[in-house]
């Protein structure tokens, strides 16, 4: 690779998770701390950070036309073109392959070494580009610049990395082994984001109620104890966790749901199958049965909470009876929302060279009809929140003048019309439910 200027101006765009959201805003962050600034638009960046994911086949390929695209589109007259760093879960899985395949990659960082950003743009704008793959324990955060920037929803990261090894699933390759950042650390780090403007904070991980350390009197806390002790923040208004494994869920966080007001009425769940066999292939480590249980019990602390889930449809030899009892678990349940996946077949996961894998037609048709259950479900949540007065919190102007948008405690997206800001609570009632969002009266 030639030498060029070091790049001046940047763009990060993020896939995949909410966690990749966190870690492009840190990068983001890093490089402005670093001299360099946002680009007003991705064409007029000289460097254009991709901080991918690795979770489905799609989001590879994604990967590499994006690539192609930029070193088409955005050539400049001189024939230079920006220069590309692929970060995120693609970069740890497939690194080498990137390097050897995309020669105007300039840079390779993964997940748990992306503090190391604006040292390797620099050696790349030098002429030598360089992977970074490593995973250091928990260094990256202490290298970290202070948060200065926050909308009135930020994300933060509590806990990273898996160790349950889903057969389906790379996370435990990309991320690593499950670590718990520290309790004062993320005290800080709210405590800034506040400043900076957050009302709402989400607390992200893999396994975000796997989260464990010591309080400020150096007790032995879970995920409630943190957010007890944020709840004290006064300017935050709103405490969200997500994603949460059955297998992790404590009695303390469940109390905590009836404890802590600025705690969500909200449980992103996911149970990916409905069949006991699927989810014992599945390596899931929870049953049917206990998942309902577990949501029963959340039910009885917290009857109005909102539940959420991931499916995968087309997991290695589910039969259509299979597929059926999943139907079956999403109309008992009463998803408020969810996301639903054909099963993928992941390069080194066990589950890839299982027998019986599933033709694609087939996984297509379960899937339209696993979505128009979670789809009857969501549509049966909103419709019975209309009437409900509630508290919303404005995230952004709407398409129409005077239109508000912003969310009810269940993540429900609200729109509304009246005197309002981004930033504050509103009271609004609930007047009409759409499939994905609801139509609402700023109650003065
Ligand atoms: N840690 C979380 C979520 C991880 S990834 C959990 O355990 O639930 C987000 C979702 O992607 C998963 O819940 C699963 O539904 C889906 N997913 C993961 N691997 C997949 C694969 N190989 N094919 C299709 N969907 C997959
Ligand atoms: Fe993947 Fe399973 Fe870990 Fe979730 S719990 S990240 S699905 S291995
Ligand atoms: Fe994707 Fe990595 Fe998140 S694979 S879902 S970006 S942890």
């Amino acid at each position: 690779m030639q030498s060029t200027p070091p790049p001046k101006t940047f763009h990060v765009r993020s896939f995949g998770c909410q966690m990749n959201v966190y870690d492009g805003e840190r990068m983001a962050e890093l490089l402005i701390a670093d001299g360099m600034a946002q680009a007003d638009e991705r064409a007029n960046a000289e460097l254009i950070v991709l901080n991918t994911c690795h979770i489905r086949e799609r989001a590879v390929d994604r990967v590499y036309s994006d690539i192609g695209r930029i070193g088409k589109e955005f050539a400049r007259k001189d024939g230079s073109a920006p220069m590309i760093a692929v970060a995120g879960c693609v970069a740890q899985a497939e690194g080498d392959e990137i390097m050897a395949r995309a020669p105007t990659v300039g840079v390779v960082v993964g997940p748990q070494a992306y503090h190391r950003l604006p040292a390797m743009v620099a050696a790349a704008a030098a002429g030598r580009r360089g992977t970074d793959t490593d995973m250091p324990e928990i260094a990256k955060f202490a290298a970290l610049p202070r948060r200065r920037r926050s909308g009135p929803t930020a994300f933060l990261t509590v806990q990273e990395g898996c160790d349950k090894f889903c057969t389906y699933c790379v996370v435990p390759y990309t991320r690593g082994a499950e670590i718990s950042r520290p309790f004062k650390d993320l005290v800080d780090e709210a405590q800034l984001l506040v400043e900076a403007g957050a009302r709402e904070i989400t607390l992200l991980g893999q396994n975000v109620n796997a989260w464990t350390g010591q309080d400020e009197a150096s007790r032995p806390v879970g995920l409630e104890g943190l957010a007890k002790s944020l709840a004290k923040l006064p300017e935050l208004k709103r405490i969200r966790y997500t994603t949460s494994h059955p297998t992790d869920m404590t009695d303390a966080l469940i109390a905590a749901h009836a404890e802590i007001p600025k705690l969500m009425p909200f449980l992103h769940l996911p149970v990916q199958s409905g069949s006991d066999r699927v989810l014992k292939a599945m390596n899931r480590s929870h049953t049917v049965h206990s998942y309902l249980a577990l949501l029963d019990r959340f039910r009885v602390t917290c009857p109005d909470i909102a539940i959420s889930g991931d499916f995968i449809v087309g997991f290695p030899g589910e039969t259509e009876a299979e597929f059926e009892e999943t139907l079956t678990l999403i109309d008992a349940v009463g998803y408020a929302q969810a996301f639903s996946f054909k099963y993928s077949p992941r390069p080194g996961t066990p589950a890839a060279t299982m027998d019986g894998q599933i033709d694609p037609a087939v996984m297509d048709d379960r899937l339209q009809r696993l979505q128009a259950a979670v789809n009857r479900g969501q549509m049966a949540f909103n419709l019975a929140s209309v009437g409900r007065t509630c508290e919303v919190l404005v995230e952004r102007s709407g398409k129409l003048p005077g239109q508000w948008l912003g969310k009810s405690p269940w993540l429900q997206s609200v729109h509304f019309f009246g005197d309002a800001a981004i930033g504050e609570i509103v009271s609004v009632e609930l007047v009409e439910a759409g499939a994905n969002s609801m139509a609402g009266r700023l109650v003065a």
